[in-house]
């Protein structure tokens, strides 16, 4: 696994709709930049969001709270690095600390000057919870080509029909 980058922000009104729950949107945007920061600073190049898989917002985030946002690359593959991110909340005024709000992968695209995909380095897998973490992207890097290919099949297919 890469080393980990961190963004952390108190809740403010301006982020929040007038009952005080904190947008998605606002949640989305700092991880977005927290898997950005991790993607750029792993290969050294632009990057670009290319997917995120699921997000499910379970616990509600109020003005006033902390969040948290941590952001690791897990996998890499020829151009692209999936990054786990991982968001804490923390209610400041009580004693409970950060607990888990919700996490995601995004697929990251290193570009070249010509905004082109480029090459990454490999990732150094270093204990045991990283080769499975690593696995487990290859795994959904794998699901990601084969619906792609279904995806153009069928529309090939549908094509040669009209
Ligand atoms: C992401 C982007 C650069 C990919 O370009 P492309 O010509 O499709 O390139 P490729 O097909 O060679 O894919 C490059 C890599 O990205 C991965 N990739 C591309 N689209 C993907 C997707 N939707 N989900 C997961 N992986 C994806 C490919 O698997 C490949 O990975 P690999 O090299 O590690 O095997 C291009 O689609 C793009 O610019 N999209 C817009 C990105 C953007 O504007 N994001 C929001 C603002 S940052």
């Amino acid at each position: 696994m890469s080393e980990k980058i961190y963004l952390s922000e108190v809740m403010m009104p301006n982020q929040t709709n007038p009952n005080g729950n904190v947008h998605g949107g606002e949640l989305m945007k700092m991880m977005d930049s927290t898997a950005y920061a991790a993607a750029r600073k792993y290969s050294r190049s632009n990057v670009v969001t290319a997917r995120v898989d699921e997000l499910e917002f379970h616990t509600p985030i109020l003005i006033g709270d902390l969040v948290t946002c941590t952001a690791e690359v897990i996998y890499v593959g020829h151009t692209s690095m999936e990054v786990a991110v991982n968001v804490e909340v923390e209610v400041l005024e009580a004693e409970q600390g950060p607990q888990h709000a919700l996490s995601a992968y995004f697929t990251m695209v290193a570009l070249d000057r010509n905004g082109r995909p480029m090459a990454v380095p490999p990732l150094k897998l270093e204990t045991g919870e990283a080769k499975a973490a690593f696995e487990a992207g290859r795994k959904r890097h794998e699901l990601y080509h084969e619906r792609k290919k279904q995806r153009l099949e069928a529309a090939k297919n549908a094509g040669k029909k009209s």
